[in-house]
């Protein structure tokens, strides 16, 4: 892709409507060879970024989902130990343990490759994986840490066999629902990007796309909706997939425009905490629709 529109046209082909700045933090990382740090609130499309661009690469998406305790031998790699016993045994069983036989257990033969090594391993021969490491706020600050030297050098050092090191550097996307700040370090390293909720007219183009059949007036029924919702202050504001999926049930029930029976009905699609829902209940339901309508 060789400029920004080439850039949104194609993740227009595969069904993404991206606003113009995020085509061009993602040109800029593909053409630096930089991680892109996307952040957002929860269901803006963050990940599909990632799974999007690897279809349009052509390209495998490695994923690293985080978590809390999320360590090296999760991540990155882990010996084989079952198939080491064995082979222990092996060399036991038929003999005198020859030194090199026993040298041959601690071989990239005996490693298992997590995510961080597959996608270095990878990018043999030229080729540019798609690493997606996902949700990086809740893993520890000690694993940011290991992140921050892998995605300067692209290389992963096994003190028992050595540095592999990256081809070039695979095609980066960091994730992050901000739920505490990562690192300066880290952030400097890559072109980060802030994913707003959609506008309306945006969302009504995601919804468009996303949803065959739908009639236009719900789209824009069910983006006006979600427009108002997210000026609430919910305890939760609904996002994108949200918005998708409240379509979608309104599609089995079979409703063409948004009524406020049709919304009281659907509200749990949308919204996932009792103290919201009864709020918008008590709030005017009726209120949201008919400024809609
Ligand atoms: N701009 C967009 N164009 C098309 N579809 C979108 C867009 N943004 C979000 N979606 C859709 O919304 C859903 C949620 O997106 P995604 O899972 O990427 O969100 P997320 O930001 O990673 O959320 P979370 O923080 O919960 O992981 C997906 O089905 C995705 O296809
Ligand atoms: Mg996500």
């Amino acid at each position: 892709m060789n400029s920004v529109d080439e850039v949104l046209k194609a993740l227009t082909d595969e069904r993404y409507v991206a606003e113009r700045s995020l085509g061009v933090a993602i040109y800029l990382a593909l053409q630096l060879g930089k991680p892109l740090f996307l952040e957002g609130e929860a269901g803006v499309g963050k990940t599909e970024v990632a799974k999007v661009l690897a279809s349009i690469l052509d390209a495998p998406l490695i994923r690293l989902q985080c978590y809390e305790g999320l360590d090296v031998g999760h991540a990155v790699y882990e010996w084989d130990y079952p198939r080491q016993m064995l082979a222990i045994r092996l060399i036991e069983a038929t003999g005198e343990g020859a030194k090199a036989e026993v040298d041959d257990i601690m071989s990239r033969e005996y490693l298992i490759a997590r995510p961080l090594l597959q996608a270095v391993e990878a990018t043999a021969g030229g080729e540019r994986p798609v690493l997606l490491i996902d949700e990086l706020d809740r893993a520890d600050e000690e694993f940011e840490a290991y992140l921050l030297e892998m995605l300067s050098e692209f290389q992963i050092t096994i003190p028992e066999i050595g540095t592999i090191s990256a081809d070039r550097p695979p095609v980066v996307i960091v994730t992050s629902n901000r739920t505490r700040e990562i690192h300066d370090a880290l952030k400097r390293r890559c072109i980060y990007h802030w994913i707003d909720y959609p506008d309306f007219e945006r969302e009504v183009e995601i919804l468009m796309r996303k949803v065959p059949d739908l009639p236009p007036e719900l789209a824009s029924d069910l983006a006006g909706a979600m427009e108002k919702l997210r000026s609430m202050d919910l305890f939760k504001p609904p996002g994108v997939a949200e918005t998708l999926d409240w379509a979608a049930a309104l599609a089995v029930l079979g409703t063409t425009r948004l009524s406020p029976e049709a919304a009281d009905d659907t509200l749990g699609v949308i919204l996932k905490y009792q103290e919201d829902i009864t709020r918008l209940r008590s709030e005017g339901l009726e209120q949201l629709v008919a400024s809609v309508g």
